[in-house]
């Protein structure tokens, strides 16, 4: 399974590389906003520091308009992702994109039913979004179950990005049903490697040692 790490921040993403657990990024524009840079050069460092994936969101409303920020976007580094809005001017912004080769991450995802239409656009990644999902009571992880079984059904070479992740569990359950990708705040990415029982026996090793005699 493949990690991103969901921030725009650099000094987050150093971090998670020099941990291994950084495969790709995904931002959003209320990440971008809470850095203090402008969007171009956020994107620019970031790249710096990633060789996988790196998605950057357009803000235009309609295809035209997505598909210019996208030629844009795509001009910073050759492994940038252009992130859509799962609306029907998304769709038809991925169908042109990915004509032209650029690759796309179909985002805000909350039912099997977009998820096929974006597939069926061409969209490299689609991010359905499992924490927003939870919060309003809807089982976020049964979505992407469904959706792993509709891509394998038919063939789709979209990959599912696990996307408004809270909690390792989500990580954990995301794996489970076959997710190729899941992207994982910093914060999270540190509770994975987390357990009391690691932190107990290490204290237990550490206070033996020094009880030694030889
Ligand atoms: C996905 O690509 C989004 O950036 C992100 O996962 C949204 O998560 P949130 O619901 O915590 O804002």
């Amino acid at each position: 399974m493949k990690f991103f790490i969901d921030t725009a921040n650099l000094d987050e993403i150093k971090k998670g590389v020099a941990m291994g657990m950084v495969d790709g990024v995904t931002t959003n524009p209320s990440l971008v906003a809470k850095e203090d840079k402008p969007f171009e050069e956020i994107i620019s460092d970031i790249c710096k520091v990633v060789d996988g994936p790196v998605s950057a969101e357009v803000v235009s409303l309609e295809a035209d308009g997505m598909v210019a920020e996208a030629r844009e976007l795509a001009k910073i580094a050759d492994n940038i992702v252009i992130k859509i809005p799962m609306i029907v001017e998304g769709l038809k912004a991925v169908k042109m994109l990915s004509a032209e080769g650029i690759k796309t991450n179909v985002t805000l995802v909350f039912s099997s039913a977009q998820a096929l239409l974006a597939a069926k656009a061409g969209a490299s990644f689609v991010s359905p979004f499992v924490g927003r999902l939870d919060d309003i009571g809807t089982p976020g992880l049964d979505l992407i179950s469904d959706i792993v079984t509709i891509y394998d059904n038919y063939g789709y070479q979209s990959e599912i990005i696990v996307a408004s992740i809270r909690s390792p569990q989500h990580v954990v359950d995301s794996a489970l049903v076959g997710a190729d990708i899941a992207t994982i705040p910093f914060k999270v990415i540190n509770q994975l490697a987390k357990h009391p029982l690691t932190d107990k026996g290490m204290e237990q090793f550490l206070a033996d040692w020094e009880k030694r005699t030889r």
